[in-house]
């Protein structure tokens, strides 16, 4: 610990030996440089005080909102296509109230960046766009009017809520840390919304789909 707090200030300590300081003993580092004020030690931009990290956090978050917007805005192209492409009525018009509550959290994103003071920007997820073309995948190796394809484009689409529960659940206890609770609140809901979906999902696929697809032959 002590060696390196002391790192910083050797660099700094190294220089001014070699102009003109005669000592080498490294004791009389930290002296040298409480005695030279005129220039700011650089180790201030390296040193991690709690504002520094606040701030650098605070970049996170607004990173993991434009990721989160831009996956939002995928979704609202991708969720339309399942909808089609599902069997049963249940399951089209999950995807379809889905699509709903999405336009709503992209409100909801939008206004997050207002509070942050920043104009809406999408920054591409790797993640969600792998998801929803394993999702659209299924449509290809399924067949066309099964359960098979419901019970299969369900387990799809839960991939993309829970990839959205860990982001909106991470988001707002990041915005909490952040003492950011007008975002926290806002996100929250959202939240809950995927949690909600995911649950539908689930009870769709429990409690017809799972079974009808169980008993279609190849
Ligand atoms: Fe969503
Ligand atoms: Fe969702």
């Amino acid at each position: 610990m002590a060696t390196a707090k002391k790192s910083a200030p050797l660099k700094k300590s190294a220089k001014s030996a070699k102009k003109a300081a005669p000592k080498p003993a490294s004791k009389s580092v930290a002296r040298s440089v409480s005695k030279a004020p005129a220039k700011p030690a650089p180790r201030a931009k390296k040193t991690f005080s709690e504002s520094e990290d606040s701030s650098m956090l605070q970049e996170f978050m607004l990173d993991s909102v434009k990721d989160i917007y831009w996956a939002e805005k995928h979704l609202t192209k991708a969720l339309p296509k399942l909808a089609k492409a599902a069997t049963s009525d249940e399951v089209k018009k999950a995807f379809q109230d889905h699509l709903e509550v999405t336009l709503q959290q992209i409100d909801r994103l939008e206004q997050v960046f207002g509070i942050l003071g920043k104009k809406p920007q999408a920054k591409k997820c790797d993640a969600m766009e792998g998801i929803t073309k394993e999702a659209e995948s299924i449509i290809d190796e399924t067949q066309k009017g099964t359960k098979t394809r419901d019970a299969a484009l369900i387990m799809a689409a839960q991939k993309v809520e829970h990839y959205e529960i860990a982001t909106y659940g991470g988001l707002v206890q990041v915005s909490k840390t952040l003492g950011k609770n007008d975002i926290a609140d806002i996100l929250a809901q959202t939240l809950q919304e995927e949690k909600q979906a995911d649950q539908l999902l689930s009870d769709i696929a429990e409690s017809s789909v799972n079974n009808q697809a169980a008993g279609e032959e190849e």
